[in-house]
């Protein structure tokens, strides 16, 4: 079973959801976290990803977002997030549920995106709630109603992730008939629960396959962008036929 199978099952699917991880961005230049070159081969992701971290190292905190942020600004969605917003264009995808939260998905056209980690390029304050520009928090300024914290509206270790967005991408992937996860090492709870939640078809596409034990119906090794791009020439050559 190749490339062509997955094209096949989507075309007979009434609803396809697809759940990405970093490996999606890494061609876009952005790190992913558990790789050879991800960010937490480097830094203790407790000491600067989490709400002790916050709370107790506020300018570490501060400094390790601001740095991700301007590294998004030299960087932008790669062939493979195109893709992925053509296919919801030609109504062949309902959903994707995504843990990235560089917004790459939204920018390349997809509409229908559940954040399940929130997104780095909003700001909130830590006291009080309410939303700040971002150039407050990359300019180091409290809040301007109570003088608080500011920080990304990204889910943090030790946060709850946003009921929403958990609850839109659950119900999805439990009625999909086919559930695509892509560039994801699954190691992080509770993300790593809603493959086992398809009752359809589950598909991995990812550059390590070695560590996943779920009972996926389709493996696929490979680039995020190889791969889908590859799926998409099978997709338009039998719609053509
Ligand atoms: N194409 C396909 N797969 C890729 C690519 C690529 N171009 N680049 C990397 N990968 C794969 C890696 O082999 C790895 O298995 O993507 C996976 C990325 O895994 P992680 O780095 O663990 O990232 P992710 O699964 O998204 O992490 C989940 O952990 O730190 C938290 O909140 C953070 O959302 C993140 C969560």
């Amino acid at each position: 079973m190749t490339t062509s199978t997955l094209a096949k099952w989507m075309l007979q699917s009434n609803s396809t959801v697809i759940l990405t991880g970093a490996g999606m961005s890494t061609e876009s230049g952005i790190p992913d976290f558990r790789s050879r070159t991800g960010w937490w081969k480097n830094i203790d992701p407790r000491t600067v990803a989490s709400v002790e971290s916050l709370q107790q190292n506020y300018e570490l905190f501060r400094e390790f977002y601001q740095m991700r942020i301007l590294s998004l600004t030299n960087c932008e969605p790669h062939s493979g997030h195109e893709i992925l917003a053509n296919w919801e264009a030609r109504g062949l995808l309902t959903l994707i549920a995504t843990q990235n939260v560089d917004r790459f998905h939204q920018q390349a056209g997809n509409g229908a995106v559940a954040e399940l980690h929130g997104n780095i390029v909003t700001i909130r304050c830590q006291t009080c709630g309410k939303a700040l520009p971002l150039g407050h928090f990359m300019d180091n300024a409290v809040c301007t109603y109570c003088n608080g914290k500011l920080r990304p509206n990204v889910v943090l270790f030790g946060e709850a992730l946003p009921q929403q967005a958990w609850n839109r991408s659950l119900h999805a992937i439990q009625n999909a008939d086919v559930v695509i996860v892509i560039g994801t090492s699954l190691e992080v709870y509770p993300v790593n629960q809603l493959p086992a939640m398809c009752q359809g078809r589950l598909v991995y596409i990812n550059l390590d396959v070695s560590g996943n034990s779920r009972n996926f119906d389709l493996i696929l090794q490979g680039t995020a962008g190889g791969v889908l791009a590859e799926i998409d020439k099978y997709l338009r050559e039998l719609i053509a036929e």
